[in-house]
């Protein structure tokens, strides 16, 4: 009986670990040196919508629009993205939902590869 219970167990522990190393390790950006491609469409834009286009919007109080690529390029290009989001920190404004340290290093690291369309 007891000899019965373990044999059922075997296939079970193994295919846990099976998954486990099937996923592997969650690959991390490298925001330190900037090692890593930062992308556009998979890390920028969603900062954007969750943190930055409540109020950078056509229309909205922020300047300038970032709810598409091309004005958030024209801040990256003129430094004031950097400025306000890497250096002074005054972005998101006060009293809104603020962004990681992280974060923060990832749209630098973009910032410095050029802040492609990716
Ligand atoms: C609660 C509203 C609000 C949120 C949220 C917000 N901003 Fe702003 N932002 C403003 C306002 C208002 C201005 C214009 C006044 C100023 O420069 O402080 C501004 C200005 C800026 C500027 C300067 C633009 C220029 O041409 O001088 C940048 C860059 C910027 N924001 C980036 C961001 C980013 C990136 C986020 C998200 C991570 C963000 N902001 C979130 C309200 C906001």
């Amino acid at each position: 009986m007891k000899m019965k219970k373990l044999f059922l167990l075997i296939p079970v522990i193994g295919s846990i670990a099976a998954c486990t190393s099937e996923k592997g390790p969650v690959p991390v950006k490298d925001t330190d040196n900037c090692d890593s491609t930062i992308s556009y469409s998979a890390d920028i834009a969603p900062i954007m919508t969750d943190y930055c286009i409540s109020c950078h919007t056509a229309g909205g109080s922020g300047t300038g629009d970032f709810t598409t690529y091309t004005e958030l390029k024209q801040k990256a290009d003129n430094g004031s993205l950097k400025n306000r989001v890497v250096d002074l920190k005054d972005m998101p404004q006060a009293g809104s939902p603020t962004i990681s340290e992280d974060q923060r290093k990832m749209i630098n690291c973009w910032i410095k590869q050029g802040a492609p369309n990716n």
